[in-house]
Order: structure tokens, then sequence, then C-alpha cells
């Protein structure tokens, strides 16, 4: 393949019909409290989708090992099965539970990159994050104390810090950095779920949240650097494995645990595309609406090597989509 095609197609437009498709899938199971039946809808209609798309990919965050995951599995092989070689990231919901029960901030996303230039995470599930745009990028130290970073992220942004927005998800283990976020006057906002939706309220410099912090999924931050790549925003991780066997998993899969990694360090090449579509009604994308025969999508991509980010609303006509398509709108 040469080298010119690899970087002159911008495959994130492609890939936003497969976000699309896992999105519509999964809207349909909005709130019935079934969060397994929402996510296999998608990751059936995302594999579909890919098939259309002209790439060789290679799924290195899926939905699991192959004994667990019919589809979408780590190493199966998606895309038409010509053009560039990539390696894929996929979370046909990421927020499974927002949509079960009915929740803000549910997504269907991808991430793909030039085959090699994608972090994999091997066995971490968990890692502590720290998320701004451009504005603050050079100022985060994840080893810092919150205050420290707080102090610095204000100040960057030209505010004080009892101003900051500050993105955390809504989980016990964030107690302490809650009670301290408070102490210093910040704008705390809770999520129940969904922190790559999270980052890219704080990464875009159109939306007034300001920072995410704190412990979430590996491969979501994987996923998200693709979302982040070229645009100038950072994210800071470190593994932060929330038990022994995790931990010696990570250290059995070869990995150095205690570095810190940012979007260049998850994600090494240019050549990086992301998708995203919207689920369930969110800050950064609207959900799936239904609207006089029309089921409308939210979607954004963005293109590391231009840092491009696009928005696109979808009008999908769920009467002829249902006699040619085999998802169901
Ligand atoms: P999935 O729905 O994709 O499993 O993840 C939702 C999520 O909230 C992520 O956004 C976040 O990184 C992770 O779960 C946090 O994990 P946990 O809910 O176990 O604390």
């Amino acid at each position: 393949m040469p080298a010119q095609h690899l970087t002159d197609k911008n495959l994130a437009l492609d890939l936003v019909r497969v976000t699309e498709a896992g999105a519509l899938a999964s809207a349909r199971y909005f709130g019935r409290g079934d969060k397994e039946e929402a996510d296999e809808v998608a990751v059936s209609a995302m594999r579909i989708a890919f098939q259309s798309v002209h790439i060789r990919g290679t799924v290195v965050i899926g939905e699991g090992e192959k004994d667990h995951a019919p589809m979408l599995y780590t190493g199966e092989k998606v895309g038409f099965g010509d053009g560039p070689e990539l390696d894929i990231a996929v979370d046909p919901i990421e927020g499974t539970n927002a949509v079960a029960y009915g929740r803000p901030n549910a997504i269907s996303v991808i991430g793909a990159v030039q085959k090699g230039g994608m972090f994999n995470p091997g066995h971490s599930y968990y890692c502590k994050k720290l998320v701004v745009g451009k504005d603050a990028a050079d100022v985060i130290d994840i080893d810092a104390p919150t205050k420290d970073n707080m102090m610095k992220i204000a100040k960057a942004k030209g505010k004080v810090v009892n101003e900051l927005n500050v993105f955390v998800l809504d989980k016990p283990r964030h107690t302490g950095l809650i009670q301290e976020l408070r102490l210093l006057g910040a704008r705390v906002h809770l999520y129940s779920d969904g922190d790559v939706a999270g980052a890219l309220m704080a990464a875009d410099p159109r939306h007034s949240m300001d920072v995410l912090i704190g412990i979430g999924g590996t491969p979501e931050a994987v996923i998200t650097a693709c979302a982040l790549k070229g645009t100038g925003a950072q994210m800071l991780t470190k593994m932060n494995p929330l038990s022994l066997e995790e931990e010696q998993r990570i250290i059995a899969d070869g990995i150095d645990i205690k570095a810190v990694r940012g979007v260049d360090d998850l994600i090494t090449s240019d050549t990086c595309f992301f998708a995203a579509t919207g689920v369930t009604k969110g800050d950064i994308l609207h959900g799936v609406d239904y609207k006089d025969g029309f089921a409308v999508t939210t979607s954004m991509c963005t293109r590391g090597r231009t840092g491009t980010v696009r928005y696109i609303q979808a009008w999908h006509d769920r009467k002829k989509l249902a006699s040619m398509s085999s998802v169901r709108y």
C-alpha cells in the first residue's frame, strides 16, 4: 500500500458510519435496564458496518478475548480487507449502563491508527487520567498534588480555581478526590459513566468543562488519545490497578506500570482517526433522536494528521432503511 494512500484519505468519515450503526442499534434499547442486550446489538451492527470500510483492520482494543466475545474480539480482522492496515480500538457503547438506565453521555466510539501505532494496554483495566485542552496542555503533571494542577490549569486559562469546571466519575474511589476539589472551591461535575465523553468535553475549547481528573478505564484512555491526537489537547495517564491480580497481570505483560503516558505515547502515529456517535443525550454529542420517521444522529470525528474536528448530523429514514439494511433503526 503506497504511503500516500495511508495519509491522504480521512478514514474518520467512513468510520462515522460505523459508530452511527452502533448508536442507532443500541439506542433502541434505551432505558430498558438490560445492558447486555444494548451492547450485543451495537456490536453486531458495527461489525456489519465495518465490512464496507476499505481498511485491513485488526482489533487491538475490543470486546475482550475471543473466548468471551464472539465479535469485535481482540485480534479480529475488521474492514473490507483492502486499503491501509490499521490497529482498531472499538467500544460499541462507551457507557453501557448509561444506555440501559437512561442516563446521559453514552457514545459509540472507534479509534483507528496506522498498524503498530497504538499502545496496547494488555491487562491494565484502570489508570489515572488528567485531561485538559490546548491552553493548559503544558502545565499539567499527573504526579503533582491535585491542588498544584488545579492552580496551574486555572492560571493557564485565565481563571481562578473556583471558576474551574471539573469532570469526575462518581465512584467511591473518588471520594477523597472530590472532597479535595470541593475544598479548593472547584466546581465538581459528577457523572456516573463515560469518561471518554468527559475527556472530549475537557479537551474542547468551546465547552465549559476545563479538566477531567480521576481513575477510569485504560482501554478508554487509548480511545480518548485517538480523539485528542493532533488537536493540541493533552491527557496524561498512569496505570492504577485496582487489584493485586490486575497489577500482576500488567507486570506479566511486560508493561512499565509506573510510566506516565501522554497522547503521543499512547498513539505514536499521525495516521490516526477517531469517530464517535451519541447514543444517549450528552453534553458533547446529542443522543439518537426520533423525529418524523427519521432517526437523527450526531457524530464527531477527528484526524490526527491535521487535528481537524468535524461534527456531523445525519437524518436516517427509518422506513427506507428498514427495507435495505440488516440493522434495525
Ligand atoms: P463501558 O460502558 O464502556 O464499560 O465504560 C463506562 C465507563 O464509565 C468508562 O467511561 C470508564 O472509563 C469506566 O467505565 C470506569 O470503570 P468503572 O465503572 O468500573 O469504574
